[in-house]
């Protein structure tokens, strides 16, 4: 396929790179800062443009990879007559693109996307079109970048996308306040390291609930008002160490 890519940021680079790699061509990298779109383009042998009135009309496909509230302002700039038209956006619904083309859709890339990465993760996508044909191309076109693809309209799409951010961001959140925790107390926050992956990759081989250990999992009071005098110093940390630990008694009482 031929693509015009609009957006020069994480998930713009990271498509871009996915794209050239699966063998379709990127035409044009749009981005309202020429020099950014430049240097996106350059890395998959495009064209960078920062006006819209350069945009190559004869693309397959147009991917709009700002950020969400950028969305519905670009769209609207955009008249793109039956061409094939998606965002990228978990909470955006397909329909703000319902004025640029009578052919629109999205491709969620359910992944944490950082345009630094050197190697590329595995990347689920959800699609969705406007009708059946447009949403089956979009399916064939995620397949040729990744092996996970699922259909998802605007609800599953959203609901799927506060999913992530509580897997994927609230966790990292916590890593970072750990980071901040182990730095004031000069602890070795790389020594962790080895837990958190370990954590992680056995959801690979079962179901979390089931894997859960720790001090509120078996009941284990004195350890946890220890942590919890531990950080009387830092209420934030302790509001939420308790807050945490009554989630997880209450998870295994009603079980
Ligand atoms: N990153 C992820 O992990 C991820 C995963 C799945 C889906 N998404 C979705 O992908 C989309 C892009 O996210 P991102 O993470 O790539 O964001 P990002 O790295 O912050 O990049 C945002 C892009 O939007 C452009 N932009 C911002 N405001 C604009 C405006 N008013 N008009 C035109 N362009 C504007 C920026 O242009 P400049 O270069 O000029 O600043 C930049 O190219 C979002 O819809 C997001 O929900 C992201």
């Amino acid at each position: 396929m031929n693509v015009v890519l609009l957006g020069s940021g994480n998930t713009a680079t990271v498509l871009a790179k996915m794209i050239h790699a699966a063998g379709h061509t990127v035409l044009q990298v749009w981005s309202r800062d020429q020099l950014h779109a430049e240097e996106l383009a350059t890395q998959v042998h495009a064209t960078g443009i920062s006006s819209i009135t350069d945009l190559n009309k004869e693309a397959d496909l147009y991917i709009i990879a700002v950020t969400d509230k950028a969305i519905p302002e670009l769209a609207a700039k955009l008249r793109l007559e039956r061409k094939l038209i998606v965002h990228t956006a978990g909470s955006v619904s397909r329909d703000v693109l319902q004025t640029s083309s009578a052919n629109y859709g999205v491709i969620y890339p359910l992944q944490s996307l950082r345009k630094s990465m050197t190697i590329l993760p595995p990347v689920p996508f959800l699609v969705d079109g406007n009708t059946d044909d447009i949403a089956a191309l979009l399916h064939d076109f995620a397949l040729s970048l990744s092996d996970k693809v699922q259909l998802a309209n605007d609800e599953t799409r959203l609901q799927m996308h506060l999913a992530a951010v509580m897997v994927s961001n609230f966790t990292n959140h916590l890593y970072a306040l750990t980071e901040d925790y182990c730095r004031d107390r000069s602890l070795d926050f790389a020594l962790l390291h080895p837990l958190i992956i370990e954590v992680a990759c056995r959801l690979t081989q079962g179901n979390a609930v089931d894997m859960q250990t720790g001090p509120a999992r078996r009941g284990d009071e004195e350890t946890i008002k220890k942590h919890l005098l531990l950080l009387e110093i830092d209420e934030h940390l302790h509001d939420l160490y308790k807050e945490l630990s009554e989630s997880i008694r209450k998870l295994y009482r009603k079980k």
